[in-house]
């Protein structure tokens, strides 16, 4: 990996004036899938699936192509994939589609991002919830304990937003099948910065979003042909259906039927060209480079005096790394690093639940991503050092 060279294509990382440790919650994006969005927007501006004429057939053929590129990036068929606003759109069309009745239970972790719990409180099933190991690892002990036959789904994070902890998804996949649910997987923090195979872990549905992985605002979400075949559409209008009359409609196959109306089409065309930069660098690279970093980072904090860190050790975190430092609060620790160029995030993160449930207020989180440098890690914690010495 040449981080000096790819780093040329971050217009904004240019001048060095900026560290954007913020990857977990929306990443930069490269001139390559700007370019790919301005192309959409100046040459062919159409919609799919509904003119005959030439700039309407060039953007179906480029809308049909990311498709299959999104399908291909998680080893899926082009059937299997459905474009959404994000991952949040993409959980809410499995818990109001996939019917579940009031004697059916959901089970998620203990450490769900709110777009991975509401939805399945508002369901009309039962929610329960597995209880993670105290250092927010997974625990298939508590899974075996809870599981049941009441259990339609299992729906889990991959990779947690919080302390970067990835789940034993495969594992999971199993027992839950084995007790005759399905799987859905939160693959918002994992997708961008490892491989993903569905077909070897075997979930049944998987959801992520393109603007954590160098693309633009758009949702994907895998599903199992079957299943999405037998699902009904969340949201429904244009180019859903084959056929209506005034009291019925037809639906198209799946991925038709659950998108309605005009589509991102310049989104899934930058989210391709975001799929084709991430593919080039190669994931493996990816997820070593940015665990490395963790490693580094993890180790020269820990060192600080009054830091804590969320989590086990740096190498089961991915590239994630939150943390707290006695008696600063977390948004200041944040807000003085911004004015120092870096940029973190801080607070829960959308977890509430966790954080009530542990009794801890928040926290500052760095996560990396393949652009950043083992010269920002160093300014990083040096910025660390000054926050910490105002105690
Ligand atoms: N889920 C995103 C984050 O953790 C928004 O920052």
């Amino acid at each position: 990996m040449n981080i000096e060279k790819l780093r040329k294509d971050f217009p904004i990382l240019k001048d060095g004036k900026i560290i954007y440790f913020d990857n977990a919650c929306m990443s930069l994006k490269p001139v390559q899938v700007v370019r790919a969005m301005e192309r959409y927007y100046y040459e062919f501006p159409g919609c799919a699936g509904r003119s005959m004429h030439k700039i309407g057939k060039r953007t179906e053929e480029e809308y049909a192509k990311s498709r299959e590129k999104a399908a291909k990036f998680i080893n899926a068929k082009h059937g299997e994939i459905v474009f959404t606003k994000n991952t949040t759109e993409s959980i809410n069309l499995v818990s109001h589609s996939i019917k579940l009745g009031k004697n059916d239970t959901v089970l998620t972790t203990d450490k769900e991002h709110n777009s991975n719990l509401i939805p399945w409180q508002r369901c009309g099933a039962r929610h329960e919830v597995i209880v993670t190991n105290e250092d927010g690892t997974f625990s298939m002990e508590n899974l075996k304990k809870i599981l049941n036959k009441s259990v339609k789904l299992v729906s889990v994070v991959h990779t947690s937003n919080i302390d970067g902890v990835t789940n034993p998804a495969k594992e999971i996949s199993k027992m839950a099948h084995d007790a005759g649910a399905k799987v859905l997987l939160d693959c918002a923090q994992s997708a961008p910065h490892k491989e993903i195979d569905v077909k070897r872990i075997g979930a049944d549905f998987i959801a992520f979003s393109g603007h954590k992985m160098l693309g633009p605002s758009i949702g994907v979400l895998y599903g199992r042909r079957d299943l999405l075949e037998g699902m009904e559409p969340f949201m429904t209008g244009g180019d859903t259906v084959s056929r209506t009359t005034y009291r019925s409609a037809e639906f198209l196959k799946p991925p038709e039927k659950f998108e309605a109306g005009l589509q991102n089409y310049a989104g899934a065309i930058g989210h391709a060209a975001a799929m084709d930069y991430l593919n080039g660098i190669g994931m493996k690279n990816i997820e070593r480079h940015e665990t490395g970093l963790n490693e580094c980072a993890t180790k020269s904090l820990s060192e600080i005096e009054g830091v804590g860190i969320l989590g086990p050790r740096a190498s089961e975190r991915s590239g994630i790394l939150s943390f707290n430092i006695e008696d600063i609060d977390f948004h200041q620790i944040a807000l003085m690093a911004s004015e120092m160029g870096i940029m973190l995030r801080s607070g829960q993160h959308c977890v509430h639940s966790w954080f009530a449930s542990r009794g801890i207020a928040g926290s500052v989180r760095a996560s990396f991503y393949l652009y950043n440098t083992r010269d920002e890690v160093d300014k990083f914690v040096d910025a660390l050092k000054k926050i910490a010495a105002l105690r």
